[in-house]
């Protein structure tokens, strides 16, 4: 067997080399498409050695030597060659075919590390897996001395399994700092996640700023309490502590520009028809009864949606006008998901609008506001994306599906030669319980053990091969009801993410879960180094 997750061999070096003992492991996640170990020696990165590129490799190359800053305290030369002697090589050649989008061929030789790729994605994930075969102190954010940054010589090639690797933040339930956001970039990238849903807004508070509506942020930005306890808990109690916070369209751009050196597209998520209370309670307009709303502060699905007038339709249409302009991404999500009917059922307006278009039933008249939307979008070379809802009342021409309630609606959505994301509840909702401690934190429900979710194939039997090339990829959800900080939105993604990453990178063929919990412990002090709050336990539970 020419490859193995972990060798786990300390190889005593005969010399008097500058090593003592190296382990002679690799343990990287997402475990890599090949990887082998050479005859050569390792190499070593020293003050001394340089980066060089070729190509246009240049921004790629400074970002190496920044993220080897740190830990290391070398200042490490960039320069436009690859010139002999100790060196890092990257090289990017858009010709080179033979290496898919995203992917990269590391090779490691005792006088040069080399990194190829035929993208500037690729070369980043290479860089990434470099880090990892570092001695994990590399992750360090000071210097560290008495470090040997020494790794073995091998050669990787490496390619993602699906180009949809994502998470999902809720940062609507509870505002959560710009700061974190980009730590949080930062920790998927690291997983070589390349996909970030920003859950900008929902009944409890709008988090966009919008130049046309000034109203959402200060009206629906702010709500006047939260709940304590479960939704289930009676009576209800409430904190009596106003919350809320936006992100200003500066910080948006800063956030987008982040991501995208960090080869992350940032997928921002405006939700209508349904859990749009902070909206209607900033512009009452948009709701279908006279009762003045305030932002909600009770979770659930909630029957407060908008109108369906056109006035509503192009109030929309406004502000994804002023979200096209702030995020580059090709799919813009427009939530869909848990819209009860009541209200336009009971409204006059929305009733003669039915008439008015032909329409059968309130399904039909959200599928036109969706539709209404994809029109929108693709005119303007973007794609719509929402959740499975979005199926019922006819699916818009150009939607692609989330699937979340189960793999059905996605399954159906790839039936009939649309795109899917699988985001079922039963692998990738991550603010499920993860344990049975009897001291865990309090969450939504449900049982979701970081090996179930490792377990999880985005690709069901049920498709054909044609079908199957529909399924873009798999994204993890954070959502917040019942995660009110920084640290529990990290206590609850990881290692649930981590494990996610590998099930959207790897090959089904190479997973291997008892090699990933392998892995896992050396990433675990990388999580240490970075400050990253994860869910430790999750291990033992494996274990028993
Ligand atoms: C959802 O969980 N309502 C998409």
């Amino acid at each position: 067997m020419k490859y193995s997750t972990v060798i786990p061999a300390i190889l005593l070096m005969a010399t008097t080399s500058a090593f003592s003992a190296l382990q002679k492991t690799i343990s990287i996640i997402p475990v890599p498409v090949s990887a082998q170990f050479t005859n050569h020696g390792p190499f070593t990165i020293t003050a001394e050695t340089t980066i060089g590129y070729s190509g246009k490799a240049k921004d790629k190359a400074e970002q190496l030597a920044g993220m080897l800053r740190p830990a290391t305290g070398f200042a490490l030369k960039v320069k436009p060659s690859l010139a002999k002697g100790q060196s890092i090589r990257l090289v990017l050649e858009e010709t080179a075919g033979s290496i898919p989008p995203e992917g990269y061929v590391l090779s490691v030789a005792p006088d040069r590390i080399q990194i190829t790729a035929s993208s500037e994605a690729g070369l980043f994930s290479g860089c990434q897996s470099l880090l990892q075969l570092l001695p994990v102190e590399i992750y360090q954010k000071t210097s560290v001395k008495n470090i040997h940054w020494t790794v073995w010589a091998m050669d990787i090639r490496d390619y993602p399994r699906f180009g949809w690797r994502g998470a999902m933040l809720d940062v609507a339930r509870y505002y959560l700092p710009k700061a974190f956001i980009l730590k949080f970039i930062d920790t998927l990238a690291m997983h070589k996640m390349n996909s970030l849903q920003l859950h900008l807004t929902d009944d409890q508070g709008w988090r966009i700023e919008i130049k046309k509506y000034p109203k959402l942020t200060e009206v629906g930005a702010w709500r006047k309490e939260s709940l304590v306890g479960h939704y289930r808990d009676r009576p209800h109690q409430f904190d009596g502590k106003k919350h809320g916070g936006f992100y200003t369209q500066e910080d948006i751009r800063e956030i987008v520009a982040y991501a995208r050196e960090r080869h992350v597209n940032i997928v921002p998520e405006i939700e209508m028809p349904g859990h749009t209370q902070a909206a209607i309670a900033s512009y009452p307009h948009l709701g279908n009864t006279k009762e003045k709303l305030p932002v909600h502060t009770l979770w659930g699905v909630n029957p407060n949606i908008v109108n369906a007038n056109e006035s509503t339709i192009l109030f929309f249409q406004d502000v994804l006008t002023e979200v096209l302009e702030l995020f580059p991404s090709p799919f813009i999500h427009i939530g869909g998901d848990e819209a009860p009917k009541k209200q336009w059922k009971a409204s006059a307006d929305a009733q003669s609008r039915i008439k008015a278009l032909g329409l059968q039933d309130e399904h039909e008249l959200q599928s036109y506001f969706i539709k209404r939307m994809d029109t929108f979008l693709a005119a303007k070379g973007r794609r719509l994306i929402g959740w499975d809802e979005i199926l019922e009342g006819g699916l818009a021409p150009g939607a692609t599906v989330m699937s979340w309630r189960g793999e059905s609606g996605g399954i159906k959505a790839a039936q009939m030669g649309h795109d899917v994301v699988m985001a079922p509840t039963t692998y990738t909702y991550f603010d499920y319980y993860q344990s049975l401690e009897k001291d865990r934190p309090l969450a939504i429900g449900g049982f979701l053990p970081l090996e179930k979710v490792y377990g999880y194939d985005p690709v069901t039997k049920s498709l054909t091969k044609e079908q199957a090339q529909h399924i873009l990829g798999t994204q993890g959800q954070i959502w917040t009801e019942y995660i009110s900080t920084p640290q529990k939105a990290e206590y609850m993604g990881f290692p649930r993410l981590t494990a996610l990453a590998e099930v959207a990178w790897t090959p089904r063929e190479k997973k291997d879960y008892a090699g990933f919990i392998d892995r896992f412990k050396v990433h675990g002090k990388r999580f240490d180094f970075l400050g990253v709050n994860y869910h430790k336990h999750s291990l033992d539970i494996v274990n028993q």
